[in-house]
């Protein structure tokens, strides 16, 4: 029978963290997951180059029912620590924009180096492996899994969210949870893009699908984004409504000011004096794409020469395009989100160790708990923070 003192469920970006960071503390540490590979969504993320993290992380950049939990851990294991970490293994990385840091390469350089601190410190990694039944034994656990039965003094839960079930998701961490007492928060997809059914709106995204809009400002309940947005076959995504989907729920609706940086009612009253025999589709074309200019102008506006609008069309017209309102039908769901929003509540979990107020021992670190990151590697630094923290006490 295996004896480790530490037994962590998920090999995600959490739960490597947390094995490398207690087994070079001495302890005898054995990580399970029932997929084949580690770190999935590590190699999927950042679309093959994985935003690592981000250099103005702070609490701000997180929700959660309790906004205070995060603090403490991502004050004691920061961005800087998890750059040095980066360093340290000679990885390459830039900043793209807004302090997001990437690999030059691949997102398996992150991957490797955590593989690589695991293995020198002696971590026990167990790949295609079950786990069926955890009871309370003594002070400690006895797990049942597909490698026999294990016995531990600390277990750790880290096995994320729901978001991509292909990548290994699954609701183990919050059954487990529920077995020892815990309260679950609802949970949903974030970081996710909208799907629209209303027939126009789809007409207009599906026409306009692949084109995107630099700098839009979007904004929903008291929160707003000055981002990219991308239009899709199935309504609209890109960084900015990936962004606001996370603090939006069903029928909110959501505002997008496709050109903040233009004084809109200003500048169509001055092409009016200027260009009054230039058509209105023509002059948004030399701000927009052409053919996004003329499917706006199809499906907003009647396009005529800008003389022929009255101030109050053109007030309109201004409107429409700093204020766009729109209710999205709803969300591409799990199979496409980057993140799972809610979950355990962080009220009933120790700030400072992870550790369950419940059960002692047990412990919650990474997505599976309610704290979720804005995108931009704010998610994966919250992972880093909380598996080290739990590191430290397991
Ligand atoms: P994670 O999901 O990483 O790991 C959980 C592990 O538990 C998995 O290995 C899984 O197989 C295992 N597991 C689940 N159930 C189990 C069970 N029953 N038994 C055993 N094992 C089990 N964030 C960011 O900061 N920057 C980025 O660039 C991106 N990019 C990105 C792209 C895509 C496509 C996705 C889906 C997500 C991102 N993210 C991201 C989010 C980021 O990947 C995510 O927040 C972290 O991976 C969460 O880390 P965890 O360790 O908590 O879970």
């Amino acid at each position: 029978m295996l004896s480790p003192q530490v037994v962590i469920i998920g090999a995600g970006a959490a739960g490597l963290m947390c094995a490398m960071t207690a087994a070079a503390r001495g302890r005898r540490v054995l990580l399970l997951d029932h997929a084949n590979k580690a770190g999935k969504k590590i190699l999927m993320s950042g679309g093959g180059r994985c935003n690592f993290t981000n250099m103005y992380c702070e609490p701000g950049n997180f929700l959660s029912h309790n906004p205070h939990f995060c603090k403490s851990a991502l004050a004691r294991f920061t961005q800087w620590d998890f750059i040095a970490l980066v360093a340290k293994h000679g990885v390459p990385y830039h900043e793209k924009k807004l302090g997001q840091l990437f690999c030059d390469n691949k997102s398996s350089d992150i991957l490797g180096m955590l593989l690589d601190e695991c293995q020198q410190a002696g971590v026990d990694l167990r790949l295609d492996t079950s786990v069926s039944a955890i009871e309370r034994a003594g002070s400690g656990y006895r797990l049942t899994t597909s490698l026999g039965a294990i016995a531990c003094e600390s277990l750790v839960i880290a096995t994320g969210g729901l978001s991509i079930p292909t990548l290994g998701a699954s609701g183990f961490g919050y059954q487990v949870a529920r077995q020892f007492g815990h309260e679950l928060l609802p949970t949903r997809a974030g970081l996710v893009p909208f799907t629209l059914t209303d027939p126009q709106l789809k007409t207009l995204c599906t026409e306009l699908s692949g084109t995107s809009v630099e700098d839009c400002r979007v904004s929903c309940n008291g929160q707003s984004f000055l981002e990219n947005i991308l239009f899709t076959h199935r309504g609209l995504s890109g960084p900015a409504i990936l962004q606001i989907s996370s603090y939006w729920q069903p029928g909110d609706t959501v505002s997008i000011d496709l050109l903040p940086h233009v004084d809109l009612p200003e500048w169509l009253l001055e092409q009016q004096r200027e260009r009054p025999n230039s058509e209105l589709k023509t002059l948004m074309g030399e701000i927009f794409t052409k053919k996004m200019a003329g499917l706006l102008a199809e499906h907003w506006f009647a396009s005529k020469p800008m003389k022929q609008y009255t101030p109050a069309e053109l007030k309109a017209i201004a409107e429409r395009l700093s204020d766009w309102q729109l209710v999205p039908a709803g969300t591409e769901g799990y199979r496409t989100a980057e993140v799972t929003l809610g979950g355990v509540d962080t009220r009933e979990v120790s700030s400072k160790t992870m550790e369950s107020l419940k059960s002692p021992g047990l412990y919650f670190v990474g997505e599976v708990l309610d704290v979720t990151g804005h995108l931009g590697g704010f998610n994966f630094q919250w992972a880093w923070a909380s598996g080290y923290a739990a590191a430290q006490y397991v």
